[in-house]
């Protein structure tokens, strides 16, 4: 039987002191002696040393429909934590899932505390706002949550949702009830709402550091849309001048965007889509093509690097370009650890939901699976 994170396992330290291009060979072999018992998933935004490893990639949403369709022992999440969680809550019981650094968080995801999402829950109930009469509320989160917040959206009537299929959520809460707490991102929330014709006076931002969110009960009330203050800190940095800039200086390029981007950037945008779809625009242009992209920078320059000798042109948004932090920690290192360890039948930073918040995530995140 496998053990996990024992005294014996080697040492990350020893690792980590390696450079990055000795572990190729490293990762590999482990790679070929675990076989099919191991799949390798890698986000997108994974750097290129990571994801040449990765079995599968893609964004959360195909990332975590492969998850559940896997039938490996061991399911290597080369991501974020909260990714890591939703392909343990989906597994069957011998899978187990690992995420090579347990740093890799989602600061987000993290903008949405349990124990604040109860409170604001038990404000809104307090103004009547899920009685018949006023019509309902539904409460949606996006993929980017801990399973936590998933639990709580199962567990009343809400589900999940990933920046591939937000408006299909919309249209399925709102067929069911008048108004949506949507949690965490606010940008991906209002994005949303406005490619539904909700207007800007039926959405508002619920703060959880001010009294009652920071809103009036008359605000509230008027509201359709309850937004959480969450944000992503990468994507919040794409500005509208940023479009304005990249048209004057390259003409006829073509601004894409993820929805996590403010309403302003997107309204700038030529195409919004997930990492998925971001890719498979550029993918389907002819060549001569030029785009500036709005999303992370590891993606942006692989894209770059893969569609120059295609004849097409790919830019990142901004002067810059904006790093995942926490995406960014997940190493070689870490992930030849991880198998080597696995290799010799120990498991290393497995990820486990426990058993009552895995039942009501798994109901959120099998309402989205089925929308
Ligand atoms: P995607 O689901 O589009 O890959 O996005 C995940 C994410 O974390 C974007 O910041
Ligand atoms: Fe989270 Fe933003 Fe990183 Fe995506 S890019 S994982 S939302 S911090």
């Amino acid at each position: 039987m496998p053990v996990e994170n024992m005294q014996e396992s080697c040492s990350l330290d020893n690792y980590l002191a390696m450079p990055d291009h000795t572990m190729d060979g490293r990762i590999a072999a482990a790679r070929a002696k675990l076989g099919k018992d191991a799949l390798i998933l890698g986000h997108h935004y994974q750097r290129d040393e990571v994801i040449r490893f990765a079995d599968f990639t893609g964004d959360s949403y195909k990332l975590s429909k492969i998850a559940s369709q896997s039938s490996s022992r061991y399911i290597l999440f080369c991501g974020v934590h909260f990714m890591a969680e939703s392909a343990d809550i989906l597994a069957q019981p011998h899978q187990q899932v690992v995420l090579p650094d347990l740093n890799a968080g989602c600061s987000m995801a993290d903008m949405a505390d349990i124990s604040q999402v109860e409170e604001c829950w038990s404000k809104l109930l307090a103004a009547g706002l899920d009685t018949p009469a006023s019509g309902g509320l539904i409460p949606l989160t996006y993929m980017n949550s801990t399973a936590a917040i998933k639990a709580f959206c199962g567990e009343r009537g809400g589900l999940v949702c990933t920046s591939s299929n937000a408006k299909a959520a919309f249209q399925w809460a709102f067929a069911r009830a008048r108004r949506v707490l949507f949690l965490p991102d606010q940008h991906l929330g209002r994005n949303t709402a406005h490619v539904m014709g909700i207007p800007a006076s039926e959405t508002v931002v619920w703060d959880p550091y001010q009294i009652n969110g920071g809103l009036t009960p008359d605000r509230l009330r008027a509201a359709r849309v309850i937004l959480w203050k969450g944000h992503c800190s990468v994507h919040q940095r794409f500005l509208p001048e940023h479009a304005d800039k990249v048209r004057a200086a390259y003409p006829g390029i073509q601004v894409i965007v993820h929805p996590e981007c403010r309403l302003e950037v997107c309204q700038k945008a030529d195409a919004i889509g997930s990492t998925e779809r971001i890719i498979q625009i550029i993918e389907e242009a002819p060549a001569g093509s030029m785009f500036a992209v709005g999303t992370e920078i590891h993606l942006v320059n692989r894209l770059g690097k893969r569609f120059a000798p295609l004849g097409k042109k790919v830019i990142t948004l901004d002067d810059a370009g904006c790093l995942c932090t926490t995406m960014f920690r997940i190493s070689p290192q870490h992930l030849a650890w991880a198998l080597e360890n696995m290799v010799e039948g120990r498991v290393v930073n497995r990820i486990r939901v426990s058993d009552d918040i895995k039942h009501w995530a798994g109901v959120a995140l099998n309402r989205m699976l089925e929308i």
